[in-house]
């Protein structure tokens, strides 16, 4: 989604700025833009392409002391240059936005009557022009900003620049995040601390309604209405923020590798064979949880999976009601209010707007005990939660979630073991689990031996135009992940349906094109999920199963990849594993852009 990066320095920011957009690039974007303090002027390029194109339209002998740049992902106009920001008023005032401004219909005919001439299409045109109007009025550019700022609705992340002012960039948050980041005669905002870790460590995370004024020797944070606002510095390490790719073609394909080491900084230091550690989701949170009767999760997409599975283990171990909403479609329903409710909201990023709005709806309607898992130490999920707890899993720059998602796993299932500890549990079903969860790392090695296997099925996918993924029970979530991960990055239609389903209408679907893949547990859905496999057989469907039991076998009409057996719990985290190696192995023989999807950004922060 779109992307931030401005600052002032003694020194050239150019190609700070232009490193910044590099660094943002994994978020999805469709064009992308700066404005620069040139000489007496402020220069503005944009283009509709990549970071690389708009470096290259840009003299490399160029110096500037000021800028802002952005990575936009269309929300209010085709992608085009126009569209693109920096969004200027006059060659005066220059804005770049995340976010939605929604009441930007009004703000426009409001303009326009004041005689503002639009020349985009974008909702954050009106920004500029009204700190432009209140300029003309005679208020200075921060006040000037700050009753433009009262009038906007909606979600933004904002980064100004004025002609008249060239050692100032003003940023501003509401529901969409933006750091400060601190350096010697020179300072900072992005939208991500991943833009500015080759500048600083130093960093400050504005709140919602907060304003920052960045000079060179200052950084002044107020709230909207002009108080002044004191927020702490923290110190994170950059070493983490690396973009490198380390050997591998794709950051999809690195990132899946890393799973065993990322689950392995999961699970260290909070799990042994005898449970989980006491605070690991923060100090107090045992006592909040143990007398909860009701859980509820919301999280969107992938994260959403890693809920459903988790509402299965809570049935199964807890005898605990959980619920799993869409963060879309959460605030939409009447919330089932009970007494103690634990909410968990799932985020690889911890700022998707859906799930952070149910977060926040939530609390604004009952007096849930918040929990959140997340892969963004200080995002504003983590922030707006009474307890976190980080899946560890590492920068996840692949658009398509890989080890986020089995992270979340680990971070789930050390959730249920604490909770199947304050329930008192038999130790002996508490030491399985664990010991189980703590072989996972090497188990998921083991899926790496198969990557022949994975190419051969990957040639029975690419060339279809749709495929389809069965599962019964906890492996229908995993299901739905294998679809979803083929779909975004391969582009082929696929559907998950829970295997039981099929004779209910998606039978009807069914020819020598429609690949089937289906996962086959070692427990006691294995019969009826073999029947369903011969539901497909007989109309001569192509089936490729994935389970932990028979012999790996690859033919040209389908077959069965076995996965290392573990605990029935556990075997959906290792089962899409093959699942999100064939989707890549798919998407290498399309030729798509496996990292950057068309249409799709990393971090959805609109709603
Ligand atoms: C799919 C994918 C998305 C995200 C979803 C939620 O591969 O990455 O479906 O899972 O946008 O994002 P987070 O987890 O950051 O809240």
């Amino acid at each position: 989604m779109c992307g931030i990066v401005g600052g002032v320095s003694k020194r050239n920011v150019l190609p700070i700025l232009l490193e910044g957009l590099k660094r943002l690039e994994y978020r999805g974007y469709d064009s992308a833009g700066v404005a620069f303090r040139n000489n007496k002027k402020v220069s503005l390029v944009k283009t509709q392409g990549r970071v690389a194109d708009l470096e290259s339209q840009l003299d490399g002998s160029l110096k500037s002391l000021q800028g802002i740049a952005h990575t936009r992902w269309a929300t209010h106009g085709v992608p085009s240059t126009k569209n693109a920001h920096p969004q200027d008023s006059g060659n005066s005032i220059f804005v770049v936005h995340n976010g939605i401004i929604e009441n930007h219909e009004n703000l426009r005919k409001k303009l326009t009557k004041e005689g503002f001439k639009f020349k985009s299409d974008t909702d954050t045109e009106v920004i500029s022009h009204l700190v432009n109007l209140y300029k003309t009025k005679g208020y200075d550019f921060d006040s000037a900003v700050m009753r433009t700022i009262a009038e906007l609705k909606g979600a933004y992340a904002l980064g100004i620049i004025d002609l008249d002012n060239p050692d100032l960039v003003i940023g501003a948050r509401e529901h969409s995040p933006l750091v400060v980041g601190e350096g010697i005669e020179e300072n900072f905002i992005a939208s991500d601390v991943m833009a500015l870790s080759q500048v600083t460590n130093k960093f400050k995370f504005l709140q919602d309604g907060q304003i920052a004024l960045i000079g060179s020797d200052k950084i002044q944070i107020m709230s909207k209405n002009g108080t002044a606002k004191k927020i702490p510095t923290q110190e994170i390490d950059s070493n983490s923020f690396t973009n490198d790719l380390a050997g591998y073609s794709h950051f999809m394909e690195k990132e899946i590798f890393e799973q065993p080491k990322a689950l392995q900084d999961a699970l260290q230091g909070r799990v042994t064979s005898e449970g989980t550690q006491e605070g690991i989701f923060g100090a107090g949170f045992e006592d909040q949880v143990k007398d909860v009767t009701n859980i509820q999760i919301v999280a969107c997409g992938t994260s959403f999976h890693a809920g459903r599975i988790f509402e299965f283990w809570s049935h199964k171990f807890l005898g605990v009601n959980c619920r799993v909403d869409y963060g879309s479609e959460y605030q939409y329903q009447e919330p089932i209010k009970t007494d103690k409710t634990l909410l968990v909201t799932i985020s690889q990023s911890g700022e998707t707007a859906d799930t952070l709005s149910s977060l926040k709806f939530a609390k604004k309607t009952g007096k849930p005990v918040t929990l959140t898992i997340c892969n963004v130490a200080n995002s504003s999920m983590c922030r707006e939660s009474d307890f976190s707890l980080l899946t560890n899993a590492g920068p996840e720059i692949g658009v398509a979630s890989t080890k986020a998602f089995v992270t979340q796993l680990a971070c789930l299932n050390l959730l249920l073991l604490t909770m199947m500890q304050l329930k008192k549990q038999p130790k002996k079903a508490i030491q399985n689990i664990s010991s189980s969860l703590l072989q996972l790392p090497k188990k998921i090695n083991k899926t790496f031996d198969m990557l022949k296997v994975y190419k051969d099925v990957a040639k029975l996918l690419f060339n279809k135009n749709s495929a389809l993924f069965l599962g019964r029970g906890m492996y229908f979530p995993i299901a739905r992940e294998g679809a979803l991960k083929l779909k975004e990055i391969s582009y082929i239609h696929a559907e998950a349906y829970p295997a039981g389903e099929l004779k209910h209408g998606p039978l009807a679907l069914i020819d020598k094109d429609m690949p089937v893949l289906a996962l086959v547990p070692d427990n006691e859905h294995l019969d009826k999920i073999q029947s369903n496999i011969q539901e497909v057989a007989a109309r001569k469907g192509r089936v490729i199963t994935i389970g932990p039991l028979g012999k790996t076998k690859i033919g040209k009409n389908g077959g069965h990849i076995k996965i290392p057996k573990t605990l029935d719990l556990h075997n959906p985290i290792i089962s899409v594993v093959p699942m999100q190696l064939i989707s890549y192995y798919t998407a290498l023989l399309k030729g798509t852009d496996v990292d950057k999807p068309r249409n799709l950004a990393k971090s959805v922060t609109v709603e």
